[in-house]
C-alpha cells in the first residue's frame, strides 16, 4: 500500500518512513523543508537501500497535493508537517494556526477529493494542558497552556467532525509524549535548527562542546530531586506505535486517539546523569529559573495502545541516551 508521509524528512516522520518501508508500505514524502533538510533522504537510501519518492511543498498546496495523491495511489496519510516550537507559538499564532490548521484542513479538503479516506495524524499530549491527575491516560480533559498546543486541540477536533460527519473515514491521533533518541544506525536523527528548544538534543550539543553548560528550567519543582519529570519516549518505539495502529486500524472508520509514551517518567538530572553515562563525560548545568507554561510532571498511561494496538515501548533510558549519543558523535552539526 502507497502512503503518503507530510513531514518525512523531519525528526519523527523520517523515522517513520524507514518503519513503514520496512513493514512493507510504500512511503511517498512531501516536506517543504523549513525544519528539516534534503540531506535526510540520502541518510534514507543509505538506511533501507531504497530510494524514496520526495516532493518539496506544501501541504495546502492543492494542485501539488492532487497530484501526489493520484499518481501514487496514496491510500493513507502519516501527517507530520507543523510547527512545533511552544515558545515560537506564542511569539507567532498566526504562523503556527496557518501551518497547523489551515493547512491541515486543505490538505484534508484535497484527500476528500481524491478519495483518501485515511489519516494518521501527529498530536501531543500537550493537548492534555495542565494535568489535573497522572499518569494522563485519554479520557482526561482537553485544553492547551499555548497556541502550538491548541493548534493540535483543534485538529484533532476537525477531525473527529470530519469522521462524524463522513463515514469510511478513518483518523488515528497518536498524543506524544517527549520523543528523544535517534536511529540505532547512528545515520540519522534529531537536527533542530539553531539553539535547540528541547532537553535532549541541548544536553547531546552540551556534551560534544557546541553549547557550553545545560541550563536547568527549575529545581524546586514537586518532583524527586526537584527538576521537571517527562516521559521520553524512543523515537524507534515511537515509529513502531505508529505502524501498528495503521496496522490494526486500516480497514476501520472513526476518529481514535492513543497516547504513546512509556509510562516513566524522567527528571532533568535523570536525564543528565543518564547521558552522562553513554558519553562518559561531565554534562556542565546551571540551575535557572523555571521556564513559562512548563509543568512539574507528565507522563503517560499507555495502557489503551497496550490493549487495542498490542503496543508498548521497549526501549530504556539508556538506549535513548546511547542512541542519540552515537549520533551526535557522528554529526555533530546534524545534516545540512
Ligand atoms: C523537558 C524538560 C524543561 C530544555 C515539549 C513540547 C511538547 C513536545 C515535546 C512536540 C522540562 C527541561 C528543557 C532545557 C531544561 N513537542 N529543560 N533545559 O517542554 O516537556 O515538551 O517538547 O510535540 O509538545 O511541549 O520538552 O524537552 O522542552 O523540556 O531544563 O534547555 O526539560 O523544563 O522540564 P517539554 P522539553
Amino acid at each position: 500500500m502507497n502512503v503518503l508521509v507530510t513531514g518525512g524528512l523531519g525528526f519523527i516522520g523520517s523515522h517513520t518512513v524507514i518503519a513503514l518501508h520496512q513493514a512493507g508500505y510504500t512511503p511517498v514524502i512531501i516536506d517543504n523543508l523549513s525544519n528539516s533538510s534534503e540531506a535526510v533522504l540520502t541518510q534514507l537510501s543509505k538506511i533501507t537501500g531504497h530510494s524514496f519518492e520526495f516532493y518539496r511543498g506544501c501541504i495546502g498546496d492543492d494542485a501539488l497535493m492532487q497530484q501526489i495523491l493520484t499518481d501514487h495511489n496514496i491510500e493513507g496519510v502519516f501527517h507530520f508537517a507543523a510547527l512545533k516550537a511552544v515558545g515560537e507559538s506564542t511569539e507567532q499564532p498566526l504562523a503556527y494556526y496557518r501551518n497547523n490548521v489551515s493547512n491541515t484542513v486543505a490538505m484534508l479538503e484535497t484527500m476528500a477529493k481524491c478519495g483518501v479516506e485515511r489519516i494518521v495524524f501527529s498530536s501531543s499530549a500537550t493537548v492534555y494542558g495542565d494535568p489535573q491527575y497522572l499518569p494522563l491516560d485519554e479520557k482526561h480533559p482537553i485544553s492547551s497552556t499555548n497556541p502550538y498546543g491548541w493548534t493540535k486541540v483543534m485538529v484533532e477536533r476537525v477531525l473527529q467532525d470530519y469522521c462524524a460527519a463522513n463515514e469510511k473515514m478513518l483518523a488515528i491521533a497518536l498524543r506524544y509524549f517527549n520523543p528523544v533518541g535517534a536511529h540505532p544506525s547512528g545515520e540519522l536523527g534529531e537536527s533542530p535548527k539553531g539553539i535547540p528548544n528541547n532537553l535532549m538534543p541541548y544536553i547531546a550539543q552540551t556534551a560534544v562542546g557546541i553549547r557550553e553548560y545545560l541550563n536547568i528550567f527549575g529545581d524546586d519543582y514537586d518532583t524527586h530531586d526537584g527538576t521537571g519529570v517527562r516521559d521520553y519516549i524512543h523515537v524507534q518505539d515511537l515509529v513502531s506505535g505508529h505502524v501498528a495502529a495503521f496496522d490494526v486500524h486500516v480497514k476501520d472508520s472513526g476518529f481514535h486517539a492513543y497516547n504513546l509514551g512509556t509510562g516513566q517518567g524522567y527528571s532533568v538530572l535523570d536525564m543528565v546523569k543518564a547521558f552522562s553515562s553513554s558519553a562518559q563525560t561531565e554534562i556542565a548545568y546551571k540551575i535557572c529559573p523555571r521556564r513559562d507554561g512548563d509543568v512539574a510532571s507528565n507522563y503517560a498511561d499507555a495502557s489503551k495502545a497496550r490493549q487495542i494496538l498490542n503496543w508498548h515501548a521497549k526501549h530504556d533510558l539508556k538506549s535513548m541516551t546511547d542512541d542519540t549519543w552515537r549520533w551526535q558523535t557522528n554529526y555533530p552539526k546534524g545534516l545540512e
